[in-house]
């Protein structure tokens, strides 16, 4: 490896070791944290409530219908944003890991790819391989899938947890091949998703688990002298945990404001709202937004920037090496970096996964591309964005090759949002590289169905773009060719 491309391989934090190891034979070891969780191999958000109130009878309901042991049993929990789903799929996988020890793999249900997303499970904490071929004939993606649930060690019962599910149909052709040790746990904002589903309605916080809630956030002291006030403000916030969260975290910050001014503050947030056209409210509730506003207020100029660009990143955990890439497109120190995450962390804007990645709440990131749209500078920050993104595309083809598989799939579905979203910000020789380089990531893991989809993809805008005709295709289509060949061997 030149010195150049050892600097960058440092950079994303690449394993010292060299050669030529490929992504689907690698054994990667996981960060100390995960693997913490009683000894079950699993990957969920370790982010936690600050004390989780007011769920113990949901969590006793979910277990004793997740017992049921003649056939996969799939659990919804459904109910409004912010309202504390994903918290309390959260708070049962790490309550009762130990009644999963064949794994808990837990998965974003917004992604396009979920049998990709439980393959990368199967390698990161199983540490099993894929099989790709059998009898030296290609496996197709059914067959692979297939052998992979018959191979899934250890034994025992399996947990997934599909967070944020939309529609049905995105997950049940997946989920009607699990075995009957599996248990699907879901989230969803929709009631009823299907019929067969045992459902549980997740409704708002009792006002006194509300006033617990706040308590914990801002003091017994500060409560008790304003009792009354206080439980105006868990009302108006509708009681709902991420807007009690925002406030609670608001006030603590602030030792001399009384609880009568907060809620003056948010009224004032509340009138302004709403007077904004219809199109410029938010789906959530308006009290939320105006304690999201007030947080907003408080953060400084290049916090607020950072928020802003934060939300084009996919609804997906996000490494923090993958936003200093971005800050230093934007020419940031590391100090404005990390003082500018320490602000949003503080305030609650985001919230931590681990030590080296985070997540938006989607309220929260619905709220920064509101930001994101009227501001001034709105086309810049997504012309820097994609920018520093196709640099990062750049270094798949080198991680993959000295074998930091794990930041690789931390990063692709972050790549596949900006071929998705900002495809107006990429050159024809971005969306090359960018495509080229999800295709590679793909094929290296004989998951041809995507890397074709990429590929194809590229064509169909290059074609509107330039002609059909223009020589610029002949790149798409020798890939779509050589991945034909791959095929047929
Ligand atoms: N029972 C609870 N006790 C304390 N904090 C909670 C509780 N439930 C949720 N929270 C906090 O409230 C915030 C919002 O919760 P969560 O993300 O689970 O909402 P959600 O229902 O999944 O929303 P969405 O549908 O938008 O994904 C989180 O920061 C979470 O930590
Ligand atoms: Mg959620």
């Amino acid at each position: 490896m030149s010195e150049s491309e050892g600097k960058r391989a440092d950079k994303i934090g690449a394993y010292a070791e060299q050669g030529n190891v490929y992504i689907d034979t690698l054994v990667v070891e996981q960060s100390e944290e995960r693997a913490t969780l009683k000894g079950i191999p699993q990957n969920v958000p370790l982010r936690g409530a600050t004390k989780f109130v007011g769920r113990d009878d949901d969590l006793k309901t979910i277990h004793e219908q997740l017992q049921r042991r003649d056939r996969v049993v799939t659990f919804a929990i459904a109910g409004m944003s912010g309202v504390g789903k994903t918290e309390l799929a959260i708070q049962y996988a790490v309550q009762y890991a130990q009644e999963f020890p064949g794994g808990i793999c837990w998965l974003n249900a917004k992604e396009t790819d979920l049998v990709g997303k439980i393959f990368s499970f199967v390698r990161l904490c199983l540490h099993q391989t894929i099989l790709s071929k059998f009898d030296n004939k290609p496996l197709t993606l059914d067959q692979q899938f297939e052998l992979c649930l018959q191979d899934w060690k250890p034994n025992g019962a399996v947990l997934m947890v599909l967070d944020d599910v939309s529609e049905a149909t995105d997950f049940q052709s997946v989920v009607q091949k699990l075995p009957s040790r599996f248990r699907v746990l879901l989230t969803t904002q929709v009631r009823q998703l299907d019929a067969s589903f045992f459902e549980l309605p997740l409704d708002i916080l009792a006002p006194e688990k509300a006033l617990e809630l706040l308590t914990e956030l801002m003091g017994q002291d500060r409560i008790q002298s304003e009792q009354a006030v206080a439980q105006q403000l868990c009302a108006g916030l509708g009681y709902l945990p991420l807007g009690l969260e925002l406030v609670g975290r608001y006030v603590a910050a602030k030792p001399f404001l009384s609880l009568a001014e907060m809620q003056e503050r948010l009224n004032i947030q509340h009138e302004a709202i709403a007077q904004r056209p219809q199109n410029y409210v938010m789906t959530g509730q308006r009290s939320v937004t105006a304690a999201f506003e007030l947080s907003w207020e408080e953060l400084n100029d290049k916090a607020q920037e950072m928020g802003r660009f934060l939300s084009l990143f996919a609804a997906d955990a996000i490494p923090w090496s993958l936003v200093k890439w971005v800050t230093e497109a934007f020419e940031w120190t590391t100090e404005e970096m990390e003082a500018a995450r320490t602000a949003l962390y503080h305030r609650s804007l985001l919230q931590k996964v681990d030590q080296t990645s985070f997540r938006l709440h989607p309220l929260i990131q619905e709220f920064l591309a509101f930001k994101l749209a009227h501001s001034e500078q709105a086309d810049q920050v997504r012309a820097t964005f994609a920018e520093a993104l196709i640099a990062v595309a750049r270094e798949i083809p080198l991680v993959l090759a000295v074998g930091n598989a794990e930041w690789c799939e931390q990063v692709i579905s972050h790549l596949e949002a900006i071929a998705q979203t900002q495809i107006q910000y990429l050159s024809n020789e971005d969306l090359l590289t960018l495509t080229g380089s999800l295709g590679r990531f793909y094929k290296k893991q004989a998951l041809y169905d995507s890397a074709e989809f990429w590929y194809t993809k590229c064509l169909k805008v290059l074609s509107n773009r330039a002609g059909d005709d223009h020589p610029i295709n002949t790149i798409s289509l020798v890939r779509l060719v050589n991945l034909q060949v791959v095929l047929q061997k």
